[in-house]
């Protein structure tokens, strides 16, 4: 059946195409229909399936006779450690830990917060969480204390998982202080935090902190617990317009069904091959892609901890393909943007054979064609580009290299997944013609394994995705089909950035600048980087008589920026301006702002740290009447 015929028996008849999906997941009790629809617009599917999605991923394969296959592929480019797990081992590693859990009273439902780098240990502790019922929220390491303190606070967690440090290249980056300071901010404490102790960077523990090794040493082994099919498996935040971050629920069975139906028909991968997100476990992509789909599906995922350049080379991606056998690669185009810069030529490829490679997919931010072509080029084989965000968990446009390899397209991340009836509407709610801009919203229901509300917070899952046009859920998205019915994605409608494929508020950083004592108002716009797709810029007007050197306030605003939300914000520019454009009832004229970087993604010649541009946002501020 080719991709049309598949897609076409999603819309006509869901109930049959997800039943039949379903069948590939092992349940603790079968579903007895896929869609609960008596509690819209809160979708359910497979709500009434009991189930476990740790027996899922790890359980049911050694019972295959698996247990010797490497479920887990580990791989530190930066400090040179490497290992294998099996799924025989990875069984007994998240049992112990289930075990240690349970006997501090983390039981079904309970929420663990996680705080970890890319090592094994990370998805260790996510699958015990799912082992035991308990409902996990991994926060990203490049966040700091702050953003953990909201996330704390909203999820509430009875325990914390964290790890001593993190790496990144030239240093270590100690965790603990940052988690003491956000437990420390928070409202609520959690009950106890388990620590992976590294070489790198020991932390010191206080009187609430356990060693892993301790804590898992003696522990008796778990067993699945058996959760109902919309029991939430896992909380993640991601950002919205404000400060205040959104938690998604993913509830266990939608999840389970449609990454298990992912696997082969997208990213064409059977049970035992490599397959290797090179994302981190705090974005949606390494929680689909590094932890549960591969293994849900019996296949081998890598745990890769580096960056694609620096960690030694820009051959530090081929060296990892070749060395493990991975059969498809997903990353962000940015990874592949910062290879092309360092080895135009793609020098470094002719030291390793990529044989084994098939497939290389791009998601997280729009694949500019240069970079498509590059790595199409170099790597001669198919670069798929989709489309998909933290509220779907999987694409929602892509090309089902596992039903069919249909045209590439550039610009494109080609056509609607099953179940995904993808539609483009004007303002007033109305579609309009192919090749016409507009809002990218979704008919509602939205298939199996995206969110069916966000945590603790129903009226805001209403009014941030369901309110703009009734019956649909809006993306956020901006964008058109094609008559072929190519979706092209071309912008967001709302104050989210995406900087290096990571997904930032703009509005939280405002917060964050709002803050400052000599700033009297701020705006942080998006303007184009050759290297990370988008750049946070700030405005900031400053309180008369502030009697401070421009210069001066900005760094501190940058400082204040990366120890509020962190690193990962890549928050490095900020102009003092005379003020911001403004309509006449006071509101900030954004898409004004926006017009500085001009819609010129891609033809900037350089990143935002160079002169060249700093001179050009400057003449076009002035140009604006914005600066003197
Ligand atoms: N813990 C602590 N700090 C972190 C971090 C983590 N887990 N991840 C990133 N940071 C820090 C970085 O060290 C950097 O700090 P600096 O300002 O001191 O240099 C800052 O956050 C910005 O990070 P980033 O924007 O990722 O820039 P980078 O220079 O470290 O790396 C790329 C640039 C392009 C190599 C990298 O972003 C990349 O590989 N991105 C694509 C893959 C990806 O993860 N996509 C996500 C969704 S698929
Ligand atoms: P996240 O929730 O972090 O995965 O970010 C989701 C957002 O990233 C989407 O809403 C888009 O704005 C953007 N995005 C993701 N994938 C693509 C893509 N293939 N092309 C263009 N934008 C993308």
């Amino acid at each position: 059946m080719g991709y049309k015929a598949v897609y076409e028996r999603s819309m006509a008849d869901p109930e049959a195409f997800w039943m039949q999906a379903a069948e590939a997941i092992d349940w603790v009790k079968p579903p007895s229909k896929a869609l609960f629809s008596d509690n819209s617009p809160y979708y359910e599917w497979f709500k009434d399936a009991e189930v476990n999605t740790c027996y899922n991923a790890v359980d049911r394969h050694v019972e295959a006779g698996h247990g010797e296959r490497v479920a887990i592929i580990y791989d530190s480019a930066i400090t040179g450690a490497k290992s294998n797990t099996t799924y025989r081992q990875l069984q007994e590693q998240v049992a112990r830990l289930g075990g240690a859990l349970q006997a501090r009273g983390v039981n079904k439902g309970d929420r663990v917060l996680i705080y970890m780098p890319m090592v094994p240990e990370a998805l260790v502790a996510m699958l015990a969480c799912a082992r035991i019922g308990a409902i996990h929220s991994v926060v990203f390491g490049g966040f700091a204390a702050n953003e953990l303190a909201t996330r704390i606070d909203d999820a509430t967690p009875k325990a914390i998982i964290a790890a001593s440090c993190g790496v990144e290249p030239g240093r270590v980056v100690a965790y603990k202080p940052l988690l003491d300071g956000a437990i420390e901010m928070a409202a609520h404490k959690p009950e106890f935090c388990v620590i992976l102790q590294r070489e790198m960077g020991r932390a010191e523990m206080s009187d609430c902190d356990v060693d892993w090794s301790d804590f898992v040493a003696d522990a008796p082994r778990a067993d699945c617990v058996t959760v109902r099919g919309d029991d939430p498996l896992y909380i993640l935040y991601t950002s919205g317009t404000t400060g205040q971050p959104k938690g998604v629920i993913r509830p266990n069975a939608g999840h389970l069904v449609a990454l298990h139906w992912s696997m082969k028909n997208i990213y064409d991968i059977d049970p035992g091959e490599v397959f290797w997100a090179a994302s981190d476990v705090g974005w949606v992509v390494g929680h689909s892609y590094i932890c549960y789909a591969p293994l849900i599906q019996g296949s081998t995922t890598i745990v890769f901890e580096g960056k694609p350049v620096g960690t030694p080379d820009a051959g530090t991606f081929w060296r990892v393909i070749a060395e493990h056998k991975v059969k498809a690669l997903f990353t962000a185009p940015t990874a592949f943007r910062a290879i092309k810069r360092v080895d135009p030529a793609g020098e470094l490829l002719a030291d390793y054979d990529l044989s084994c490679l098939k497939t290389l997919f791009l998601a997280g931010e729009r694949t500019d064609p240069d970079t498509l072509h590059w790595a199409e080029d170099k790597l001669g084989v198919p670069v798929i580009d989709h489309w998909w965000q933290t509220e779907t968990g999987w694409a929602i446009a892509a090309n089902p290299m596992g039903v069919e390899h249909l045209e590439v397209k550039v610009g494109s991340p080609s056509v609607a997944m099953p179940g995904y009836d993808v539609q483009i509407l004007d303002e007033g709610g109305h579609e309009v013609a192919p090749g016409e801009l507009g809002a990218i919203v979704i008919k509602l229901p939205l298939p199996p394994g995206t969110l069916p509300t966000l945590w603790n917070a129903d009226a805001r899952y209403i009014s941030s995705y369901l309110a703009a046009f009734e019956g649909f859920y809006e993306t956020g998205d901006a964008g058109y089909v094609d008559e072929d019915g190519y979706l092209y994605i071309m912008a967001r409608t709302d104050d989210v950035i995406n900087v290096a494929g990571h997904r930032l508020s703009t509005g939280a950083m405002e917060e964050v600048l709002a803050s400052h004592p000599d700033v009297a108002e701020c705006a942080v716009i998006g303007v184009a980087d050759a290297l990370k797709g988008q750049a946070p810029l700030g405005l900031v007007c400053l309180n008369a008589g502030a009697g401070r050197q421009d210069a001066e306030v900005v760094r501190e605003c940058v400082a204040l920026v990366r120890g509020k939300i962190g690193p990962v914000a890549a928050f490095r520019l900020a102009c003092v301006v005379d003020r911001l454009p403004k309509t006449r009832s006071g509101k900030i004229l954004r898409g004004t702002m926006v017009s500085i970087a001009d819609g010129k993604p891609w033809k900037m010649p350089a990143t935002i740290d160079d002169p060249v541009i700093l001179d050009e946002i400057t003449v076009a501020l002035k140009g604006l009447g914005l600066a003197s």
